[in-house]
This record gives structure tokens, C-alpha cells and sequence, in this order.
């Protein structure tokens, strides 16, 4: 019997190494990664400049603890800083830990309770970051959760102008929400939930941990609707692997997250920061994230020549390389097809199948990519 605990579904494929988008499995078998570790590594698999600053740092020094200054990890806090144009960065080791520094410096800064997010949102597995998940699914069997925590229907401006009060700490969401099944924010919505915010002292958190870091094609998905976070959370593509999570705010906030106030032993490690620095050097810059982009555009233009006229698919949706293709079917079946001819992808939700290449994958990869997804589609026999 295995000796982990089953909270995972594991596929049949066990990876025996991997390159840039490929992974090779101990089957002897070649597939195309269209998950990058569920949106982790977005320069491929060991990519050679992270390999290169973290061996750098091994033989230097490898966890000290935050009690003394490290060069490496203020250098990737001013390196986000410079980013997103906010000041201040926390580092955790995960996305959820990252929503909870960012849950509770909202709390402490306004000295209020509530938090709204949103239906189909995901916020994490912490205690916190359950609740704010917008997702029944997530909390079942795990009994009464925090109060703090408002669901609305994403994108519905009333409800938000309805709910938001003197109470109410900040307004959290993802600008695509990921798990949920590649729902993409409208610029209405967004740039008028950022006023409400400003007009009632309401700070404004972004939860950047999936579609941060280039996934989209700017650094960091806000940024496509000139909005101004109060704080964003970035985890996942940040160490392409090395664990790593940031809450990053603006100045303002500081003196709520005084000494002692939160913490973490391995948070900023400058194993993870080093990866972090180097993989931030690598996609922040202006024709990296055009190549992404231009790969992006190509990705959905073939998905929409190739497969969306097809009966078995309802929608496709997205932005940048972050594609969801919403099918009339369930996803899970189409997923293990797509494994049988070479393509790992990814659900989100019950009925979407979600891609998440890497930003440096090549045309050919994407055109294979495509081609493998529209036998797949066409050749499905929906049993009923
Ligand atoms: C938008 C979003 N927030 C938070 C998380 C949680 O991140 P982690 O699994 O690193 O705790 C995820 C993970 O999928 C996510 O997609």
C-alpha cells in the first residue's frame, strides 16, 4: 500500500526526467507538458538560468532564518516591487500562505472583519483560504467556517456595490479564476470594483498566484486593466518549482506588518529567492513576454480553427497561454485520452479542460499540442 495519504487522484504516468516542455515518463513514453507542474514551471522544466542561481547560492548558503539580513531576498522583494509598482513584499513558501499574509494584513490594516470573494474563486487549502474559496466542493466534511468570508457571482457589479460596507476589510479575486474553470474578469467589473474599493477604504487584493509571472502575457494579470492593487498575491511561476509564495503591498501597509506581527521560518529562504530572482530576470522583459504573448495568440487561434466548431465544445476562453476550452461533456475522461496520445492538460471545474504551456513553448510544440487535442476531441464517443 502506498504510505501518502490519497488527497491526490495520481495519473498512470510516473515522470522519469524532463526538459523544457517534455516530460519523459518511466514507461518510455515522450508527452507534451501543457500543465507546467500546474502553472509552476513557466520556463519548462530546469530551465538552465534557475539551475544555474541556485547552485550558485548552494555553495554559499542555504537557510539561515529571517533573523538576518539577506542580500538575495531583497533583491527579488525590489525586483517585485519594481513589477507591480507596489513597495512592500512578505515571503511565504505557497500561494495559500501568501493569501493568508495578505488576509491578515487587510484585516489588521482597516481594523474591519470581512472579506468578500468570489463564486468558483480558489483561494487555497489553509483554514483561511478554503473559506475564501468560492467552491462548495473544497470545504465539504470539514465543518463550520470562517464568518469573515462573502461569496458573490463573479463579474456581478450590484451584488458588490449591494454588499460592500463599513465592515468590509478588502475585495479578493483572481482576474482569470483558474480552478475554476478559466473565467476571465470583465474590464467593467474590475476597473469599477477597484473604485468601490478606493470610495469606501476597501483594499483591493488580487490573487496573481496563478496567472502572475507572465502567464498572461504582461508580468502580472492586473496590469492588462490599469487597475492599482492595494495587494497582490504571487506564488506558483515565481521559483519555476522551488517553493516560494509573496504578499506584496504598498507602502502604507508596513506598519501593520511591524516585527512579530506575522511570520514565517522558511519564507524567503534564498534557496527559493535565488530561483525566484533568476526566473523574474528571465520573463520580465519586454520581448520574453511578447514571444508568450505572440505564442498565446497562437494557441487560441489554432484552438479555435481546430476545435471549436465542434459539437463537444461549448466555449473556449482565456488569455495569454492560461486556456480553458469548456466542453458539453465531463473533463476527467477527455484528459485521460489526451494522456494516451501524449498531451498532459489540466480540468478546472468539471467541464473544462485547462492549458497551462510553458511561456518559452515552442510553435511546433503548440501546433502538436493542438493537433493531439482535436483527434482526441473528434474521435470521443460520448456514452451516456
Ligand atoms: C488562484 C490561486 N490561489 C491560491 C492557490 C493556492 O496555492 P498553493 O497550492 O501554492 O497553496 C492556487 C493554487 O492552485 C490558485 O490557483
Amino acid at each position: 500500500m502506498s504510505h501518502l495519504f490519497p488527497t491526490y487522484q495520481r495519473w498512470e504516468i510516473e515522470p522519469d526526467k524532463a526538459e523544457g516542455t517534455i516530460i519523459y515518463g518511466k514507461d518510455g513514453q515522450r508527452y507534451l507538458d501543457f500543465t507546467s507542474g500546474i502553472g509552476v514551471c513557466n520556463l519548462g522544466h530546469r530551465p538552465e538560468a534557475v539551475e544555474l542561481a541556485v547552485k550558485k547560492q548552494l555553495e554559499l548558503f542555504w537557510h539561515v532564518s529571517n533573523l538576518f539580513p539577506q542580500s538575495i531576498q531583497e533583491a527579488a522583494a525590489k525586483k517585485l516591487a519594481e513589477e507591480t509598482g507596489l513597495d512592500c513584499v512578505f515571503f511565504a513558501n505557497s500561494g495559500a500562505e501568501a493569501n493568508e499574509a495578505a488576509i491578515k494584513l487587510a484585516r489588521k490594516a482597516t481594523g474591519r472583519g470581512k472579506i468578500i470573494t468570489f463564486m468558483q474563486s480558489f483561494h487555497g487549502r489553509t483554514f483561511a483560504g478554503m473559506a475564501a474559496t468560492g467552491q462548495e466542493k473544497i470545504k465539504q466534511g470539514f465543518g463550520r467556517m470562517l464568518e469573515t468570508f462573502i461569496h458573490l457571482p463573479f463579474n456581478d457589479l450590484e451584488s458588490l456595490k449591494a454588499e460592500i460596507d463599513k465592515d468590509t476589510a478588502a475585495v479578493m479575486l483572481e482576474i482569470i479564476q483558474g480552478e475554476g474553470g478559466i473565467h476571465v474578469v470583465t474590464n467593467e467589473f474590475i476597473k469599477e470594483a477597484a473604485s468601490l474599493c478606493a470610495e469606501n477604504g476597501v483594499l483591493l487584493i488580487i490573487d496573481e498566484i496563478q496567472t502572475g509571472v507572465g502567464r498572461t502575457g504582461k508580468p502580472f494579470a492586473f496590469q492588462h486593466f490599469g487597475i492599482e492593487p492595494d495587494i497582490i498575491t504571487v506564488a506558483k511561476g515565481l521559483g519555476n518549482g522551488f517553493p516560494i509564495g509573496a504578499a506584496i503591498g504598498k507602502a502604507e501597509l508596513a506598519e501593520f506588518f511591524g516585527p512579530g506581527s506575522h511570520g514565517s521560518t522558511f519564507g524567503g529562504n534564498p534557496i527559493s529567492t535565488s530561483a525566484a530572482l533568476a526566473v523574474m530576470e528571465a520573463i520580465f522583459n519586454a520581448g520574453f513576454l511578447e514571444e508568450a504573448s505572440a505564442k498565446g495568440e497562437l494557441l487560441f487561434d489554432l484552438l479555435h480553427k481546430s476545435v471549436g466548431g465542434l459539437d463537444i465544445v461549448k466555449e473556449i476562453r482565456g488569455l495569454g497561454l492560461m486556456a480553458g476550452i469548456e466542453l458539453n461533456v465531463e473533463a476527467q475522461p477527455i484528459l485521460a485520452e489526451l494522456r494516451k496520445s501524449g498531451l498532459i492538460a489540466l480540468s478546472a471545474g468539471e467541464k473544462v479542460v485547462r492549458l497551462l504551456p510553458p511561456l518559452n513553448v515552442t510553435r511546433e510544440e503548440v501546433e502538436e499540442a493542438v493537433s493531439l487535442m482535436k483527434s482526441t476531441l473528434s474521435n470521443y464517443k460520448v456514452t451516456v
